[in-house]
């Protein structure tokens, strides 16, 4: 037998007790009359206790014994005399009686500790190695309970889970295709699904009415924190339902995890448009675990308003820009100008790309101080700390120009302030759901519409109107997005599930009727027979899974993921494949 118990489960209780353990040689202390080795399981670690004294033999072997080889002992529990409340396992120590070493290993490249030595690249590269640390396992035990409790909640909610299949046709969510190419339909290719979207629709044609899959999804695009090519969704689908449906059950799943896996009770979640998210957040995704919202001093909206008082002309900035919009840092009046040009080089970065950054600070006697004092006089500069709910002690930020971009830009400096600020605590959610995103939006380069979503996303009953008249920009979706501390951690619809309507929306993206037809006639004919109407949702299961866990990069989450140029170090993928399979593929052959 290898073992009895695991290294993380002997407790003061067990004393006395003979036991065997297995596994790996965390670490080695040589005191002289005494070695002492930390044993490691995937589920502790356990001190054992070789004495030079009443048995020199096996004290010898075990300090000829290097770092990860693997162990078995057998001993006696027995009472630590100098203890570690740290761990579960430190109250005891096994007086070790028997001594086998299963196998030796060389030296690994780093400590295989908490805090590891070892940087990225080595790390992906050991991959195995690296899962032997313990906050790495965590995160994969972490993501195993995600998934029980995934499972626990829609099958409770009577959703089947139905595998769809992985060599498919392109699926349209808008990033590139991997694709396979066929060896017996040689010229031909099949493309990895970015989503099992097409197929959860057909099932519900199909009448399975509630589905759900965790499964994976593959995106050629570029690499971040947050994306990786193969990831994984809960994709779910359901029939007979209209927005309000999904959005409860899914908020449904939201606080199920949460309680479940965390044990923190979600009160309901926010709902926000689209376009409040844009115009008080700068962003599709805000960061709703601190306020600091914008407030516009000149926009399109509102410059017939108050433009004139709280903008009187002078600053020709100010006077040229589209949207001149501000946040009010509180309490935050005492920045050192050292602090303040760290924020204006910071929004001035090439990925943040605003050309300046104006400031004002309220004093403790009321009075407003700015970068622009010249062009404003102290009652506008109040009148703007009034605008913005400044009190004494707050600092004024305001941006100015082309709308979109400043809100981007201000949006950035906003999740900066609120870093600084301490405002963005991990262990702190705030969960929203962003609705009526448009329908459509227009791509200059390629001077035609594209689906915001997906071509299938229902248009809002209200503004079908609108597509009729050809105000495409106008039309609102059926669509929302789950947003958690600033992460999209979801994204859903509900589909159109009438023929005429999908046809429009092809050709509304420009799509002609034999174009549609190749490409998604499967589904389009499958809506002649009898589509119930239906809408569904995809969570990103490992953007989840890192927000649980606390951290901003999903690749921890994932037991071997790929670097940011999409490698696998470990097993060196991609890689060239011989000629003889390329010939076999019909593909052609390298000089
Ligand atoms: P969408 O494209 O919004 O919707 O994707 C759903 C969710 O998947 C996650 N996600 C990713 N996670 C890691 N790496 C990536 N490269 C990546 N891309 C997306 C995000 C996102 O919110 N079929 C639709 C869903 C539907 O309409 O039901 C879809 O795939 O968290």
């Amino acid at each position: 037998m290898h073992r009895t118990h695991t290294c993380g489960e002997l407790r003061i209780t067990d004393i006395n007790t003979t036991v065997t353990l297995s596994g790996w040689l965390q670490k080695s202390r040589d005191l002289g009359g005494m070695t002492f080795i930390d044993l490691r399981d995937r589920y502790g670690i356990t001190q054992l206790a070789f004495n030079m004294e009443t048995n020199a033999a096996l004290c010898e072997q075990a300090r000829k014994c290097g770092r990860e080889f693997v162990l078995k002992v057998t001993g006696k529990v027995i009472e630590r005399s100098s203890k570690n409340l740290n761990i579960s396992t430190g109250e005891i120590e096994i007086e070790v009686t028997e001594f086998e070493i299963l196998n030796e290993s060389q030296t690994p490249p780093f400590t295989i500790e908490d805090n590891t030595d070892g940087g990225d690249d080595i790390r992906m590269k050991y991959r195995y190695l690296d899962i032997r640390r313990k906050p790495v396992r965590d995160n994969l035990l972490l993501r195993h309970k995600m998934s029980q409790q995934t499972r626990v909640y829609l099958d409770a909610q009577e959703f089947t889970e139905v595998e769809t299949p992985v060599l498919i046709k392109s699926t349209p969510e808008g990033a590139r295709d991997f694709v396979v190419p066929s060896r017996m339909n040689q010229g031909q290719f099949y493309a990895l699904p970015q989503s099992p979207q097409t197929f959860k629709q057909l099932l519900m044609v199909a009448g399975m009415d509630r589905y759900y899959q965790i499964v994976k999804c593959f995106r050629d695009e570029d690499l971040r924190a947050d994306r990786q090519p193969e990831f994984t969704q809960i994709d779910c689908e359901m029939s007979f339902v209209e927005q309000e449906d999904i959005l409860n059950m899914f908020e449904g799943l939201v606080k199920h995890l949460f309680k479940n896996v965390k044990g923190i009770n979600i009160d309901s979640l926010q709902r926000m448009t689209f376009a409040d998210a844009a115009k008080y957040y700068g962003s599709d995704k805000p960061d709703t675990r601190f306020d600091m919202k914008f407030v516009e001093l000149k926009s399109p909206d509102v410059e017939t308003l108050h433009a004139t008082s709280l903008l009187p002309s002078g600053f020709p900035v100010f006077d040229n820009a589209e949207l001149v919009v501000g946040i009010c840092a509180k309490g935050c009046a005492e920045y050192t100008r050292k602090q303040l040009d760290e924020l204006t080089e910071f929004v001035k970065r090439p990925q943040i790309g605003a050309t300046g950054l104006v400031y004002a600070r309220v004093n403790a006697d009321g009075s407003v101080k700015s970068s622009v004092d010249k062009f404003y006089d102290e009652a506008t500069l109040k009148q703007w700390a009034t605008a913005m709910n400044a009190a004494p002690g707050d600092l004024i930020l305001i941006m100015a120009g082309q709308t979109d971009k400043t809100r981007k830009a201000l949006c950035e400096l906003r999740l900066e302030m609120g870093t600084r600020m301490g405002l963005r605590n991990p262990d702190v959610y705030s969960c929203l759901w962003v609705l009526d995103f448009p329908l459509l939006e227009f791509n200059e380069e390629e001077n035609r519409w594209f689906a915001m979503h997906h071509p299938f996303t229902s248009p809002k009953p209200e503004d079908i109107a609108l597509m009729n008249e050809g105000k495409f920009g106008q039309v609102r979706a059926n669509a929302y997005d789950m947003v958690v501390n600033g992460v999209e951690v979801g994204g859903g619809s509900i589909r159109i599930f009438d023929k005429t309507l999908q046809a429009k929306m092809f050709d509304v993206l420009g799509f002609t009727k034999d174009e549609a037809q190749a490409q998604f006639g499967f589904l389009m004919n499958a809506f002649e027979y009898g589509a119930p109407p239906h809408g569904g949702i995809a969570f990103g299961f490992d953007r989840l899974c890192s927000l649980f866990g606390g951290e901003n990069s999903i690749r921890d989450f994932i037991a071997f993921p790929k670097n940011n140029s999409g490698r696998d170090v470990m097993i060196d993928a991609p890689s060239e494949i011989d000629n003889k399979q390329l010939k076999e593929l019909g593909i052609d052959v390298k000089k």
